[in-house]
């Protein structure tokens, strides 16, 4: 018997994806990181591409194999994963699930720094660009919808929102990333969506699901607002 088509409500339409952590690097052979595993970036761009979806997915260093029929691009940093975004521009979606390190060391050692070289090796930090910000504020190119993730381990709702207010994008998925909440390389996600209209921001609560669910429920509501 024939299979019933599979609905492609984001047929035609490219989303943009980060996932998983960057790698900020000390020396050449060391680098700050966390404990981003990309398992909500991957889902999401999984289930965005079975909705139909061109997806431009860039990934940051993660133990996952490339979702079929998704153009991966493999980054190692905050800055080179400013520049794979713009570089797949323009899209109709912008989904930043990454976890960028908001520092990267100011004076990278070309060399292996020696415990000879100084007592303790001072790392100076610098700020690394903010990719959602930066994409939210564009002029010209702006992803018709562009998501952001709020991470937080504390006051998740209050915090969520005043990054909402901060960044200048359309939605934030809000989650909980207490190491109790095992959401950090674990497989299931409770996920608050802020989305804002005139009357101000609006706070839906979904139920704990897998992240695949997440990602399924996530791409749900992107091709309802932006319909076929
Ligand atoms: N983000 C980004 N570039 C950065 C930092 C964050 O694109 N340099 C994005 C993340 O991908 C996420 C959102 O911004 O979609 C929020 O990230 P988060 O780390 O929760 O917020 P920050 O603004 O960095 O604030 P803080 O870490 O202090 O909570
Ligand atoms: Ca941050």
């Amino acid at each position: 018997m024939l299979k019933p088509p599979t609905p492609r409500p984001l047929a035609g339409r490219r989303v943009l994806i980060t996932a998983g952590p960057t790698h900020e690097a000390i020396d050449p052979v060391r680098y700050i990181a966390n404990r981003s595993s990309g398992k909500q970036g991957f889902a999401i761009a999984a289930a965005a591409q079975a909705a139909g979806a061109d997806v431009r997915l860039i990934a940051g260093p993660v133990e996952l194999s490339d979702p079929k029929g998704v153009r991966v691009t493999h980054v190692e940093s905050a800055r080179q994963m400013l520049d794979a975004v713009e570089a797949e521009l323009p899209a109709d979606v912008a989904i930043f699930a990454a976890a960028v390190a908001d520092w990267r060391v100011a004076n990278e050692g070309d060399q292996k720094l020696k415990k000879t070289d100084t007592a303790i090796p001072p790392l100076t930090l610098v700020e690394n660009p903010d990719i959602l910000a930066t994409i939210s504020n564009l002029k010209e190119r702006r992803p018709g919808l562009v998501i952001g993730f709020a991470a937080e381990t504390e006051h998740l709702i209050d915090n969520a929102k005043a990054k909402f207010a901060r960044k200048g994008c359309d939605w934030i998925v809000a989650n909980d990333v207490s190491p109790a909440t095992g959401v950090m390389g674990g497989d299931r996600n409770t996920v608050h969506l802020l989305t804002k209209d005139t009357e101000g921001v609006h706070v839906a609560s979904w139920p704990i699901m897998t992240k695949d669910e997440v990602a399924t429920a996530l791409v749900a509501e992107i091709a309802r607002t932006i319909g076929p």
